[in-house]
């Protein structure tokens, strides 16, 4: 295994190497900077991920918790002579990347948004760390200071899963940075624990996230995304997640994942969700049966677990101002599995102000 001061020096030269890339340092905002349509020839093989994303990639440098950091993430202007219609970020969920967003982000950028899409430290083209105390807390501050580094302090934030949960404590600890909240099958909207899931340890779970293949990727994602279904169009993101966890990073990746399952674990939301005052949208695949801890919890607690076809239900009824729209075929990625519904639900709420 990597000693840790080998593995930072590593980080700081990734580092260097990411800043030295990013030529356009501070991003001047300009809505003619570049067509959406155009992929960049520079996409640097950051994070231990040189999978190719679909717009130029920054890094934000930041210091967090005595650790110098790299938070990559596409800024994709709003398209050619479209009206501005504010900035709008994209939090991808943990079995995902930023690059999953690329359909909604030209949908978005061509309906006149600005579209931010970070990875979250540890995931995807960002550093890979072995010490860090992940929190949806850590991870929505490092995100609004991505945020407020581009001068952005009124955003539309959207989550998908994990990135739902991190959207909502983003929304709960920023409110008044916060236009209004989507949140695309977000997790959190049980408390699993109380359910009676018990506790993992992490040392549990990073065997478990060492023993990842294909096969067990797109096994989960099948029961869980796509009602048992499955495209060809969706191995694209299982290869994107193998390619981290095989990648040059992939030790330090798998022992991240350990420590995010335990940040959501360990944070229930779902109690602070009606503290939620802003306008918001919750959109749920009625088939998605997600739920942390599934896989390991007694046989008579799992089937009471990750009934979103209830738990959207629910949830729009306890918070405030929160729009609620299923689909009842789809489960946990509506977005991917079936788009143009999809999208063209999201462009309707947003239209609506
Ligand atoms: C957008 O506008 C810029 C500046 O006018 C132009 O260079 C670019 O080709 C345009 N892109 C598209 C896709 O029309
Ligand atoms: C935030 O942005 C939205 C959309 O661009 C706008 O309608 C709203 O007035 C802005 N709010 C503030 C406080 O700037
Ligand atoms: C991104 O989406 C656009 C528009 O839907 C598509 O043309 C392009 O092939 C996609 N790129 C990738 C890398 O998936
Ligand atoms: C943000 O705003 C400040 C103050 O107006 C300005 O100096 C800075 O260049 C801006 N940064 C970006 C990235 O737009
Ligand atoms: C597969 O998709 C179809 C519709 O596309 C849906 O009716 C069905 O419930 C899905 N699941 C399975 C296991 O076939
Ligand atoms: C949220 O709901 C409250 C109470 O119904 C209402 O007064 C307020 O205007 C709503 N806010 C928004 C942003 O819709």
């Amino acid at each position: 295994m990597m000693h840790f001061t080998q593995f930072f020096s590593l980080l700081l030269s990734l580092a260097a190497l990411a800043s030295s890339k990013s030529t356009n340092t501070p991003y001047a905002y300009s809505p003619y900077r570049y067509s959406p349509y155009t992929y960049s020839s520079d996409d640097t093989p950051a994070g231990g991920l040189s999978f190719q994303y679909p717009f130029p990639v920054h890094f934000y440098e930041f210091t967090s918790q005595q650790k110098h950091l790299s938070m990559a993430y596409m800024d994709v202007p709003p398209a050619n002579g479209t009206t501005f219609k504010g900035a709008i970020t994209l939090l991808h969920g943990k079995n995902f990347c930023g690059a999953t967003w690329n359909y909604t982000a030209h949908v978005l950028a061509a309906d006149g948004f600005r579209v931010i899409i970070p990875d979250q430290i540890g995931f995807c083209k960002s550093s890979k760390i072995l010490q860090y105390q992940f929190s949806l807390h850590q991870l929505a501050t490092n995100t609004n200071g991505l945020l407020n580094s581009l001068n952005i302090t009124n955003a539309t934030i959207m989550g998908h899963s994990m990135g739902g949960m991190i959207s909502s404590r983003y929304a709960l600890t920023f409110p008044d940075q916060t236009h209004q909240l989507v949140l695309v099958d977000p997790l959190g909207l049980e408390d699993w624990q109380a359910i009676g899931v018990p506790y993992q340890i992490i040392d549990t779970s990073f065997q478990t996230e060492l023993a990842t293949t294909f096969s067990s990727v797109k096994a989960y994602q099948q029961a869980t995304y796509y009602s048992g279904n499955w495209s060809s169009s969706y191995d694209i993101w299982v290869q994107m997640l193998m390619d981290v966890y095989e990648g040059p990073e992939g030790r330090t990746f798998a022992y991240d994942m350990a420590l995010t399952t335990d940040m959501i674990f360990t944070e229930p939301i779902v109690y602070q969700l009606p503290n939620l005052a802003m306008k918001s949208l919750l959109i749920v695949g009625d088939e998605d049966n997600t739920a942390i801890g599934k896989a390991w919890a007694p046989a008579n607690i799992k089937p009471l677990l990750g009934h979103y076809e209830v738990l959207g239900k629910e949830t729009a009824a306890r918070v405030p101002n929160m729009t609620l729209i299923e689909f009842p075929t789809l489960g946990h990625a509506p977005q991917v599995e079936d788009p143009v519904g999809f999208h063209a639900a999201l462009l309707g709420w947003l239209g609506q102000t």
